[in-house]
């Protein structure tokens, strides 16, 4: 059990880390989807559903999916118009949900709390988004819905660029664990992960990744399940995606991955900057918990020792982005810069943020290293090139 400071206030609080980074991912990237996807949308409408909402408030008061979703839609109430959907199977979790819901919709909101199972109102949303962005929010706490019913839905009725559609969803690397390690021990049964992955590929990858492997651990089984999963629904429905491991403290395996999928270079460039973002405040979260020493000596704080970790990493981010545009400008001659959002980011998906980028990216026109090729307000706009 974690032995929290402040008073003991993040106890209280049950302030799960990997909640905190879960949350923060979500806070972080929903509103731009809004902002951004509302900008151009058919009279600025976007649709948002949350298949496994939870509560909407925990108990303690703090904000559950549900509740940073309608915060994020009130706040662009003036210039976008939300409409959302919360869907929740266990009753005394909906009825939460409900009240919540109903504080939002009697401050003009145009949202929905829907009790029963996300795969039974799936269709209804996806009629109701018609010829509006979709951002599709999928947080289960096991298996989460079956491959072939995301694929139906993506490379279906929302299978073009326009109106655009997002997904983020949790891969629980604790099921791939557990499932993985039954099927090691002769038992045959596990059909919610077949249906999950999309047939029985898992099985023979978990055999053939925990042959190769030195370590009594199933983690390298999951990263390996989970990546391959992200890589077949991208390919089957014509999408990008981007994986962030949300982990309890800074030592643990991952508990889930968080798994985004986008048609749009900047749908993965502003997922990239959230979960960035999202990182360092994970980080400040566990400089304020007691139980989580990463170093030796205890004359040094913890919060201290977070502190200098957030500096690492965010000076290791800026060197690999600044070694893979140096290689793009050699490889390509010149670039627009959110293009090529993948190899930018690289390694450092997920750690570095756009301002990492920018920082680099003003760093090399300073060193006359690159030269702009055509200007934009925004620097992700900007064509880039060698300098002459
Ligand atoms: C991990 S919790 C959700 C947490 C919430 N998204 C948040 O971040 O605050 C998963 C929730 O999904 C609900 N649930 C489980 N199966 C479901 C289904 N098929 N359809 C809808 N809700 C479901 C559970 O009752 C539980 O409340």
């Amino acid at each position: 059990m974690s032995t929290g400071t402040s008073g003991g206030l993040l106890d209280n609080h049950d302030q799960h880390a990997q909640s905190v980074f879960k949350h923060e991912i979500l806070r972080q990237y929903i509103k731009r989807f809004i902002s951004m996807l509302g900008k151009t949308s058919k009279g600025n409408q976007v649709a948002i559903l949350d298949g496994f909402a939870g509560r909407g408030r925990y108990p303690d008061g703090r904000e559950g999916s549900a509740e940073f979703i309608l915060k994020a839609a009130f706040d662009l109430a003036a210039t976008r118009r939300v409409t959302s959907f919360f869907v929740e199977k266990n009753p005394e979790h909906f009825r939460s949900l409900q009240r919540v819901v109903r504080e939002y919709t009697a401050r003009g909101l145009d949202a929905h709390a829907l009790h029963g199972s996300v795969q039974d109102h799936l269709n209804m949303v996806v009629r109701a988004a018609d010829q509006i962005p979709l951002f599709l929010f999928l947080d289960p706490c096991g298996a989460v819905l079956p491959f072939e019913q995301l694929v139906a839905v993506l490379s279906g009725p929302r299978r073009h660029e326009r109106p655009q559609t997002e997904l983020l969803l949790n891969f629980s690397a604790d099921l791939s664990r557990r499932v993985a390690g039954a099927l090691e021990k002769g038992h045959t049964g596990q059909r919610v992960m077949d249906q999950t992955c999309g047939g029985t590929w898992w099985r023979d990858l978990a055999i053939e990744v925990r042959r190769s492997s030195t370590t009594q651990s199933f983690q390298e089984v999951a990263d390996a399940i989970v990546t391959e999963y992200a890589r077949r629904l991208a390919e089957a429905t014509g999408m990008y995606s981007a994986l962030a491991p949300v982990r309890k403290r800074l030592h643990h395996q991952p508990i889930y991955h968080m798994v985004f999928f986008t048609r749009s270079p900047y749908g993965l460039w502003v997922f990239g900057d959230a979960i960035g973002k999202a990182k360092v405040k994970w980080l400040q979260h566990l400089g304020r918990l007691e139980d989580d020493p990463v170093t030796d000596n205890v004359l040094f704080p913890l919060e201290e020792a977070f502190k200098s970790i957030i500096r690492n990493q965010e000076r290791q981010a800026q060197k690999i982005v600044t070694e893979n545009i140096k290689r793009l400008l050699q490889e390509l001659g010149s670039f627009k810069v959110v293009t090529k959002t993948a190899e930018i980011f690289g390694d450092a998906y997920g750690t570095a943020t756009e301002s990492t980028v920018y920082r680099v990216l003003r760093e090399l026109k300073k060193n006359n290293e690159l030269a702009v090729i055509k200007d934009a307000p925004r620097l992700r706009e900007q064509v880039i090139g060698l300098p002459y």
